[in-house]
């Protein structure tokens, strides 16, 4: 197997749901949901990839950052690479063909484990959807993420209680998905969730919570405040709201409202989706202030044509350009990875910590690469 052959595979089964272009920019597919395009005009999941176009690197090759460290600690979690796979499900509604509900979430998990990374589960209308996440969560000893729904508090904590039984290392809450399409069309209930209704999450958790779809400062400090270890700047892919902006374009504002709180919020972990197609991709939300990516469609194309071995494959590849984009921006490990390697770093953060977070760092002798210049 290699990844040509798994998108090949992918071209066969996808036809109903994705096109599988050259570039995966939501342009084809927009308006697309169900299925794999943005809602509406799908102008949310163009806006990510345009916003991580308009960044460009400075190549600084002066140096001695010959092997650069991609591993990584978050949430205590030892992982090879900052980059995770994102909850991609529903294979019935999105119309995926040769690959089963049980299927997906396997290869979404067991592809990211082999990996040395970590992948999430969905949850969805389809009431599959959770049982194969929560199923290959416990078959994989806990090594993932489940993804829950927004629903009615009771719904919701009720599937918390499920994945800590399963023992999912952490839980993440796509609040963002309040008033998904998809959950409509089956007529199951999600809601916006306040702070209080978050604690209770927390509570019956009882370890690390995520809560994926943070687009603003504002709630990105309510999640911190209301005891989330960590939030993913997501706008869903583009599906949960049209007009949303890009993921890239919103990251340096949120980091700077939690990096530059007293109030102990700057522990909070900060990862983002939308858009990452490469390592560079990757390298340049690194910069913009994220502790670590999640990617969605390329590692469910790679799942569908080549099942957990094709994820595997796609992450080594991300894993294997961001070290040599972190080479050629005269990055030795995670950590020198700052604002600096932006070409135009004044657009933002200035300058980030990622306090909760571990960067394994060689005994090679590097010229950092944080100075401005
Ligand atoms: C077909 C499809 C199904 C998805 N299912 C879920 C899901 O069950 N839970 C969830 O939190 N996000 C879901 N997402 C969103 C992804 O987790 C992620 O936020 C998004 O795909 C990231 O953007 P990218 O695809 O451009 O990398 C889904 C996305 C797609 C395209």
């Amino acid at each position: 197997m290699d990844l040509l052959t798994a998108r090949k595979n992918a071209a066969d089964r996808l036809s109903r749901a994705c096109r599988l272009c050259r570039q995966c920019n939501g342009v084809a597919c927009a308006g697309e949901i169900p299925g794999f395009g943005g809602v509406g005009t799908g102008s949310g999941f163009i806006a990510n990839v345009e916003a991580l176009a308009r960044r460009k690197i400075n190549l600084r090759v002066l140096h001695n950052a010959r092997q650069p460290d991609t591993r990584i600690t978050l949430l205590g979690i030892d992982l090879s690479m900052p980059v995770l796979g994102a909850a991609v499900a529903g294979v019935r509604v999105n119309k995926m063909d040769g690959i089963t509900e049980h299927e997906l979430a396997r290869a979404m998990i067991d592809g990211p484990q082999s990996a040395g990374s970590i992948g999430m589960g969905g949850d969805g209308g389809d009431p599959e959807v959770f049982e194969a996440a929560i199923a290959a969560t416990a078959e994989f000893g806990g090594h993932a993420i489940p993804v829950i729904k927004p629903r009615e508090q009771d719904a919701l904590i009720q599937r918390v209680l499920r994945a800590r039984d399963a023992g999912a290392v952490a839980i993440a809450v796509d609040v963002d998905a309040a008033g998904l399409v998809n959950m409509a069309l089956l007529g199951q209930k999600v809601e916006p969730k306040m702070a209080e209704q978050i604690r209770e999450v927390v509570q019956a958790a009882d370890r690390p919570v995520i809560l994926k779809g943070i687009m603003t400062p504002e709630d990105a400090v309510i999640a911190a405040e209301a005891g989330a270890a960590g939030i993913v700047v997501s706008n869903h892919g583009g599906r949960a709201l049209d007009h949303t902006p890009g993921t890239a374009d919103v990251l340096p504002g949120i980091v700077r409202a939690l990096r530059g709180d007293s109030a102990g919020n700057g522990q909070v972990v900060v990862l983002v989706d939308g858009g990452v197609r490469s390592g560079v991709d990757v390298l340049k939300m690194l910069a913009l202030g994220a502790d670590a990516v999640l990617v969605g469609r390329p590692l469910c194309v790679a799942a569908v044509g080549g099942r957990a071995e094709g994820v595997r494959l796609q992450l080594a590849e991300y894993a294997k350009q961001l070290q040599v984009a972190m080479m050629l921006t005269g990055c030795e490990s995670l950590a020198d990875v700052t604002s600096a390697v932006l070409s135009d770093h004044r657009q933002s953060v200035v300058s980030h910590n990622r306090s909760p977070v571990t960067h394994r760092r060689s005994a090679v002798s590097h010229q950092p690469c944080s100075a401005p210049w």
